[in-house]
């Protein structure tokens, strides 16, 4: 067990395992066996959607609830460990993330056949549909405006101080745009099936 939990990669494989082997006590106790057909497909996409979401999503909170609120008790001598280690990591799967999350809910939509209705706001997807584009605004805000600023606030591309102190700025705004965006944005992309409007 504990040589499982020593490495991620293996963790993972672990979670994955777990999945199948639930899956198939699921399938011998009730007698209903998965069926690969389009709508387990659909299902599946969803479940991609939401492990990449939450993936993206707690990293935006961490950064906001944790890192961020943490970093003035934070000695200047040991802030590197922050900005040269743990933020650059956090960015990486934070970036990465939001985009797996756009392609999938887009695939997602596309596959339940109302990705233009949705992103028309048009009944009965309007709630999917503003979700989907608040969601849209924040990874264009990822993308666009976060990862730039943070590259010239940590120091993987150089500036002088100003820029420096002037990127940190925008990139902690916008990041807390973000988070304000992020709870009409989940609620919206649960109200579709979940009657929330
Ligand atoms: C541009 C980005 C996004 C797009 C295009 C998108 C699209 C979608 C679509 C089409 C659905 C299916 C809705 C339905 O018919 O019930 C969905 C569901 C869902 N999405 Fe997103 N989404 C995005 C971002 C996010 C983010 C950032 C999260 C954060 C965790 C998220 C969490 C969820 C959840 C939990 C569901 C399941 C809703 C349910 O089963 O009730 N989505 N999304």
């Amino acid at each position: 067990m504990g040589a499982i939990f020593q490495s991620l990669g293996r963790t993972i494989t672990a979670g994955v395992v777990l999945l199948i082997v639930i899956a198939l006590l699921v399938g011998a106790v009730t007698g209903t066996w998965i069926k690969a057909d389009y709508g387990w497909w659909t299902f599946f996409m969803r479940w991609l959607h939401v492990l990449s979401g939450v993936m993206w999503i707690g990293i935006l909170w961490y950064f906001n609830f944790v890192q961020t609120p943490s970093m003035p008790k934070i000695p200047d001598e040991q802030k590197p460990a922050i900005s040269k280690v743990i933020a650059p990591t956090a960015l990486f799967w934070f970036r990465w993330a939001a985009l797996a999350t756009v392609v999938t809910g887009l695939l997602l939509a596309w596959m339940n056949d109302y990705i233009g209705s949705a992103l028309g706001l048009q009944k009965p997807n309007t709630a999917i549909g503003i979700g989907m584009w608040l969601a849209l605004i924040m990874a264009f805000n990822v993308w666009f405006i976060i990862w730039p600023n943070q590259k010239k606030a940590l120091g993987i591309v150089h500036v002088d101080a100003a820029e420096k102190a002037a990127a940190a700025k925008m990139a902690g705004m916008t990041s807390r745009f973000n988070t304000m965006l992020s709870i009409p944005m989940l609620y919206c992309m649960v109200a579709q099936q979940n009657g929330g409007f």
